[in-house]
């Protein structure tokens, strides 16, 4: 991706006057996605999908399975942005320029509407699955919030501008596939996951560039270059287990037998495309090149 320049940063702040949305106003909140569109997406996106393991899954349970997964992607995603907002508004004192300084606003203010929409959909979600319990949070909101303060006690300025961005590059390229998954097996554009995926791409094809600006002006030299991948590396692996973790707890209460310490294996056998796109992700934040988690 280019790298934005100064120039780029008045774009990118005209484009979130003009390009930007209101979740409360924007979203049709009556709007519903039906069974089928969640069936749909289970062979694409659920981490059991061509593991074998989830032969005693009919066609009801594997969309109530799918519906879980979106409650959890969109709850991890709600908890990264409310707990970057810190790390965000840090930012400030990394450069003085009027432009560079409007643009964290714009920001923050979009990862502020983002988790307020993400806590409203999930909600919904969840109100289409009576008699099964809600998705418990309260791990991912204490990893996600550990991971933010543990970064804010790095020395220096710039590695901790440098995590703090890897890690959001991660977490907006991640969304970003998501979408596009959301996109190609349940394409109605009025469903409340495309409408909320879709909306959310719009600011975070913006986000994504302004990552790159972020990090390439506070690119470490030699010999600590290799430091903000390395640091970020373990807490993207972190949120993939818990996030597949959440999928394998789904799963049993859809009635499968399964322990939290199949998922690494699980991970090594998924064959659906979302999981093997997220792991190639997962392999360029370590670094490496290869497509396997
Ligand atoms: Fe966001
Ligand atoms: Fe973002």
């Amino acid at each position: 991706m280019a790298v934005a320049g100064l120039e780029s940063l008045d774009r990118l702040n005209a484009l979130s006057l003009t390009r930007s949305f209101t979740p409360q106003t924007d979203i049709d909140w009556s709007a519903d996605t039906t069974e089928a569109e969640f069936e749909a997406l289970y062979p694409a996106a659920a981490l059991l999908a061509g593991t074998g393991a989830d032969a005693g899954l009919d066609a009801r349970c594997r969309a109530l399975y799918a519906r879980y997964q979106q409650i959890n992607l969109m709850t991890l995603t709600g908890l990264v942005e409310r707990h970057g907002v810190a790390a965000l508004a840090q930012l400030y004192d990394l450069e003085p320029s009027q432009p560079f300084a409007e643009y964290i606003g714009h920001f923050i203010k979009e990862e502020v509407y983002h988790y307020t929409m993400f806590l409203r959909a999930a909600e919904r979600l969840q109100q289409g699955m009576p008699g099964l319990p809600p998705l418990p949070t309260r791990g991912m909101d204490r990893a996600v919030r550990w991971l933010f303060a543990a970064g804010g006690w790095l020395p220096g300025r710039k590695l901790r501008a440098s995590l703090a961005f890897t890690f959001f590059r991660f977490t907006e390229q991640l969304t970003m596939v998501i979408h596009q998954v959301v996109q190609e097996c349940a394409p109605r554009r009025d469903s409340l996951i495309n409408q909320v995926w879709s909306c959310h791409a719009r600011d975070e094809a913006r986000h994504l560039a302004f990552d790159a600006l972020v990090l390439e002006r506070n690119r470490l030299g030699p010999p600590l270059s290799w430091l903000p991948a390395a640091l970020a590396a373990p807490a993207c692996v972190g949120l993939a287990l818990l996030i597949n973790a959440n999928e394998v707890w789904a799963a049993r209460q859809l009635g499968l037998n399964l322990s939290v310490w199949q998922v690494p294996g699980l991970m090594r056998r998924t064959r659906a495309p979302f999981k093997r796109r997220v792991f190639g992700l997962l392999s360029a934040a370590l670094g490496r090149q290869s497509e396997g988690p």
